[in-house]
């Protein structure tokens, strides 16, 4: 089986979507899956900056690793190139599929889709509230990677 490839999505690929290559990228390990993993945002707006430390420092905490990443804009060539692109909020999926070859549409979800027990079907964007958010986000995004990891293996 060729090595699947999974691009997260968020806004600004700075809270959510690198916690979500974090925590896949370690429970994948965990689980041997081998799998390609990388996040980016639709918008331009944090281009270079590494993941934002309240993310972090709530990622670490629970033993994840940041390091290397910096964040990125989605760009028309990632939807050949990735089999999996998954999606934090619905807005990401509706920036995603005005870019998206028709082609790709299909490979366009929201990531807790894989989290079926979740009470949302959206991880909610933790910029601007409090502290908690991070930790919530953390909890959804836990769930979902198990349900891709499982999914995967099948
Ligand atoms: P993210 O969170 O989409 O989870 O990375 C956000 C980061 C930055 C902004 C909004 C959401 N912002 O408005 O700059």
């Amino acid at each position: 089986m060729q090595t699947p490839k999974v691009l997260f999505i968020c806004l600004g690929n700075i809270c959510r979507s690198p916690t979500a290559e974090a925590v896949f990228k370690a429970r994948a390990a965990a689980a041997a899956l081998d799998v390609h993993v990388e996040s980016a945002g639709t918008s331009g707006w944090h281009v270079g900056e590494p993941p934002d430390p309240r993310s972090v420092e709530a990622g670490q905490a629970r033993g994840y690793s940041f390091a290397g990443q910096a964040s990125r804009k989605v760009i028309r060539a990632d939807f050949g190139l990735f089999d999996h692109i998954l999606a934090m909020d619905m807005k990401n999926v509706a920036a995603l599929k005005e870019i998206c070859p028709e082609s790709y549409l299909a490979r366009i979800k929201l990531f807790l889709d894989y989290a079926p027990h979740a009470k949302t079907r959206e991880v909610p964007d933790p910029y601007y509230g409090g502290g908690d958010g991070f930790a919530r986000v953390l909890d959804l995004i836990e769930q979902a990677s198990d349900g891709l990891i499982a999914a995967l293996k099948q």
